[in-house]
């Protein structure tokens, strides 16, 4: 595991889109895994930015997303499909038959599931897998005592998880499912690529990078991936106790 502490926040996330940058530079028919969440806010607008530069071009890249909510529509604003338009698909030049999320208000979630899975499997799986983690360890939607070898599937959110994003929902209708790739499925990708930020991430970091390894802490389970790269800020770093095994705190380039 790679793990990089910058000063900031804005230096994690400077660095983090800049290997995703790279990523795309060096192979334009990427497949890159993409995530939501606050944390990867500025990290869309980073790419948007970069494509606007002409420093890269969506045009053959595909991309999977980890999760959707169970019930909402690909219309619902609140949906991580019109997220991921608002934040990125809808300002680059990105195919639109190659973006791809769960279906979440599907008939047949098992189904979904398994059309997703066969769908990473068609695109000859994931290159570089961006991550963010709950404050109680998932990733995705694998919550806690998630199988470590799991595949898609539909996940209930637990109480942590639904009060951390209660805000995205203020009548109170959160859904209380998501489907989510399994945390097998996150393993297979060639390169895996975290981001955390912020103190209300620390202890989970401290969990996936001092371990033990458990599905106690599903992120944990990126000690077993061959290649892993964790960007860090301070503050999310701030509970690790191995400090003098970690790569210094990195400058940006
Ligand atoms: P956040 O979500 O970026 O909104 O904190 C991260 C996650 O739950 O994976």
């Amino acid at each position: 595991m790679r793990v990089l502490i910058f000063d900031t926040a804005e230096k994690a996330v400077v660095h983090t889109a800049r290997l995703i940058v790279e990523q795309v530079q060096a192979r334009g028919d990427s497949v890159l895994g993409l995530a939501t969440g606050a944390t990867m806010v500025p990290i869309y607008a980073a790419l948007r930015a970069a494509y606007r530069a002409g420093q890269i071009s969506f045009a053959q890249v595909t991309t999977f997303n980890l999760d959707e909510y169970l019930g909402l529509s690909p219309a619902d604003p609140r949906s991580y499909r019109a997220t991921m338009q608002a934040e990125l698909f809808d300002h680059v030049d990105i195919d639109p038959a190659r973006t791809h999320l769960p279906i979440g208000d599907t008939p047949d979630p098992k189904a979904e599931a398994a059309r997703y899975e066969a769908a990473i499997a068609a695109a000859g799986g994931i290159d570089l897998q961006l991550l963010g983690i709950g404050r109680n360890g998932h990733i995705g939607f694998n919550e806690p005592i998630s199988s470590l070898t799991s595949r898609t599937r539909v996940k209930a959110l637990t109480p942590d998880t639904r009060a951390a994003n209660a805000h995205y929902f203020p009548d109170d209708d959160m859904p209380r499912f998501a489907l989510t790739m399994g945390v097998g499925t996150i393993m297979e990708a060639r390169h895996c690529l975290m981001l955390a930020t912020g103190p209300a991430k620390a202890d989970a970091v401290a969990a996936t990078i001092e371990g033990p390894l458990s599905a106690a802490c599903p992120a944990s389970v990126l000690q077993m991936h061959r290649r892993a790269t964790v960007v860090l800020d301070r503050s999310a770093a701030g509970r690790l106790k191995l400090w003098g095994h970690y790569a210094q705190v990195e400058e940006d380039r």
